[in-house]
């Protein structure tokens, strides 16, 4: 018995209310055992009323993720079933790096509340405090190794689902890793691949959602674009709702993909916000300037350029310059 047991128990009471004995039947533990654990949930910044004749009732919660309510009912067949929690980490795809290594299982995730040294894409870094949600899934897709990039996709399409499910919130891809709502960046994906030359060994799919910080918490230069899901729905996000919507779309798109390739590009095709703009693409190679035309069967962005030819770019960072 844990105190998330006793925390999915408490919400789950219709009356409000449960006493420490029925808790304790419940839980097949002692009085005592509860009660220690009530304790447990005060300290973690819970409060739980204690009514002599009715029980206890949860009144209060911090603005927390609690593993056990992440995963009670998830339903999930593979995202999500191994759930590693913790409060603070240097970075989620650092730490499931290391678990993968170690033999951790195709979709174990790892969340954490606040990251030291969150990654971006291209060596920056991430910002990632209280109330976002910090997110690395282990995937060990049947891929091979060119296609790897699709497990991109996949995730945005998953990001994007999610977003819109759970708190009704626009939310369009920008190819290839950024998730945005009317213009503004409001999750990015980071995608490290460990491969032999023909093949996957491992992926970790890392996501960094901004829910529900201050964006008063970002250096100035990144306000103007950036958002979060409580500015975009004025109130407070439930967290641990969208990362359960999250693994649900996670489990369902990467089985998908590994089933049907196609139907991840077609659902990317109608949730993205690139295609049809003009856009400048900058990469190792400098920077290219054409119409996003579409997504080739490896994830890769096909441009049309002024003189009417067309490439194919692989990686890059996208500046929107013009919608269709
Ligand atoms: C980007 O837009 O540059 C990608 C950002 C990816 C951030 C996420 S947060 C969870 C995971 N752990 C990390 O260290 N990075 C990713």
């Amino acid at each position: 018995m844990s105190k998330d047991d006793i925390l999915r128990l408490l919400r789950a009471s219709t009356s409000g209310y449960l006493s420490g004995a029925e808790l304790a039947g419940k839980l097949g533990v002692s009085r005592t055992a509860v009660w220690k654990q009530i304790k447990a949930l005060e300290r973690d910044g819970f409060r739980i009323e204690a009514v002599p004749s009715k029980g206890y009732r949860l009144t209060a919660s911090p603005d927390l993720i609690v593993p056990g309510e992440v995963t009670a009912g998830l339903g999930t067949r593979v995202v999500g079933r191994e759930l590693v929690y913790r409060p603070e980490v240097v970075s989620t795809n650092m730490l499931a790096a290391e678990l993968a290594q170690a033999g951790a299982a195709d979709g174990t995730a790892v969340v954490a509340e606040t990251q030291t040294g969150g990654k971006g894409r291209l060596g920056r870094t991430w910002i990632s405090p209280a109330g976002n949600l910090a997110l690395s899934v282990i995937l060990r897709p049947a891929l091979p190794t060119h296609q790897a990039p699709l497990v991109t996709l996949m995730g945005a399409v998953a990001v994007a689902s999610a977003v819109r499910a759970a708190t009704g919130v626009p939310a369009g891809i920008k190819w290839p890793n950024d998730i945005l709502v009317n213009g503004r960046k409001v999750c990015g994906l980071l995608t490290e691949l460990s491969a032999e030359p023909d093949r996957v060994r491992h992926i970790v799919l890392g996501i960094g959602i901004n829910v529900n910080m201050d964006r008063l918490a970002l250096p100035s230069e990144f306000r103007e674009r950036t958002t979060t899901l409580s500015a975009e729905t004025g109130g407070t996000v439930d967290r641990i709702a969208l990362l359960r919507e999250l693994l649900r779309q996670l489990d369902r798109w990467y089985r998908t993909l590994q089933e049907d390739a196609a139907a991840v590009r077609e659902a990317w095709t109608g949730l993205n916000v690139t295609l049809g703009a003009w856009v400048a693409v900058s990469g190792i190679g400098g920077t290219v300037e054409g119409t996003a035309r579409a997504i080739d069967a490896e994830g890769r962005l096909v441009l049309v350029l002024d003189s009417g030819g067309t490439v194919q770019v692989a990686a890059g960072d996208v500046t929107i310059i013009k919608k269709a």
